[in-house]
């Protein structure tokens, strides 16, 4: 049994709950589909011969099908009920009806992932800290030692927004990364620096099942003396063993980001592919002089994750655009996975 399975369950479940005429027929489709021997009974029996990955997604939606099956029930009886007293006059009130049961509100999964990495974070002792979404170029790119008419722009392609300041030479963007946020703290705050900042990042892009124009990304940030590359390596795998609930094998390869020296990607290991997670890397010392500090004393690393991509790893989606096209039957299938995110 698959997401879409149960999706085809609901749906014939519903338009049969729709056609009962009255309450004995309600009763034979209530055995039928919640009942001992019921269909999705049998489904939820199933759930422990399914392979590990699949148990927790599918049970996930399995239980929330039984809660919104049992709701409809529900209703579908009360209707009925109103139907059988319409000899009522049409002004009177029959108080004895129970209430129509009113449909609850849940996280969407992107907050309940988000919410995930924050905690693992912060039991690591980071700080969380947001910057804005609307940021000026000089951040997102110039400060991150990518210069105007720098090749390494056309890595980001960029939405402006139609604002700039001529004084100070600078224009408007939604940013691309949460990596201005690096320069931003750092300008307010002294070693020893120990932050995330999770946010949404925007970029002019064609959408596929893995590359969405609207993103989250967690920025990682740590500065102190003495900090190598061997802290970036233990800090990130920590994370993924957490994140995962498993030891998954990881891979760092250098990658090149201007503002980081040596850059590396972090990729793991899942059914049998290297899938990137994020981008990551030493400070590179410009960044930390212009900040004011000694190279020489301070080092430090930084890193940049994309939430949704960690969700579709954690839960097996595989397309990105599920997240944001707000359709109720994809979302409400995370339903209680706030709880069990919140470890
Ligand atoms: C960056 O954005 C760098 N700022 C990361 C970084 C930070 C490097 C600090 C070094 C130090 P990149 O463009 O690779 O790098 O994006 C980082 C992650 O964001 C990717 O691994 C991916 O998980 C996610 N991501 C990027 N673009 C998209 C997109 N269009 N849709 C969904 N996720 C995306």
């Amino acid at each position: 049994m698959t997401a879409p399975d149960l999706l085809a369950l609901e749906s014939e479940a519903l338009s049969a709950l729709e056609a009962a005429p009255d309450e004995a027929a309600v009763e034979q489709w209530r055995v039928g589909f919640l009942g001992r021997k019921g269909r999705l009974t049998g489904v939820l029996r199933g759930l422990r011969d399914l392979p590990d990955d699949e148990r927790g997604a599918v049970g996930a939606a399995a239980n929330q099908l039984k809660s919104s099956l049992e709701a409809a029930l529900e209703a579908r009886l009360d209707a009925l009920r109103v139907a059988g007293s319409a000899a009522m006059a049409d002004d009177q009130i029959d108080v004895t009806l129970p209430a129509r049961p009113l449909p609850r509100g849940q996280l969407h999964p992107i907050t309940i992932t988000r919410r995930r990495v924050e905690r693992i974070f912060r039991d690591m002792g980071f700080n969380v800290v947001e910057g804005p979404d609307v940021e000026w170029d000089t951040y997102n790119f110039d400060r991150l030692r990518i210069p105007k008419d720098h090749p390494a722009r056309d890595m980001w392609d960029t939405i402006w927004v139609d604002y700039e300041d001529p004084e100070l030479d600078r224009r408007m963007l939604l940013r691309t990364h949460t990596s201005p946020m690096q320069i931003r703290h750092m300008e307010t705050h002294e070693p020893p620096i120990r932050v995330i900042v999770p946010g949404t990042c925007y970029r002019y892009e064609a959408t596929d099942a893995t590359h969405e124009w609207m993103l989250t990304q967690v920025e990682g940030l740590v500065i102190d003396e003495g900090i190598s590359f061997a802290h970036l390596k233990g800090t990130l795998e920590s994370f993924v063993r957490r994140f995962f609930g498993q030891e998954l094998e990881t891979r760092f390869r250098c990658d090149y980001f201007p503002f980081v020296e040596p850059g590396a990607e972090l990729a793991i290991r899942w059914k049998d592919q290297w899938l990137e997670l994020l981008g990551s890397g030493m400070v590179h010392p410009e960044i930390i002089e212009a900040a004011g500090w000694d190279p020489n004393r301070y080092t430090g690393f930084a890193f940049g994750m994309g939430i949704e991509r960690l969700a579709m790893l954690r839960w097996g989606i595989d397309d990105i655009r599920n997240f944001y096209q707000n359709d109720i039957r994809f979302l409400s299938q995370f339903r209680g996975a706030a709880s069990q995110g919140a470890s």
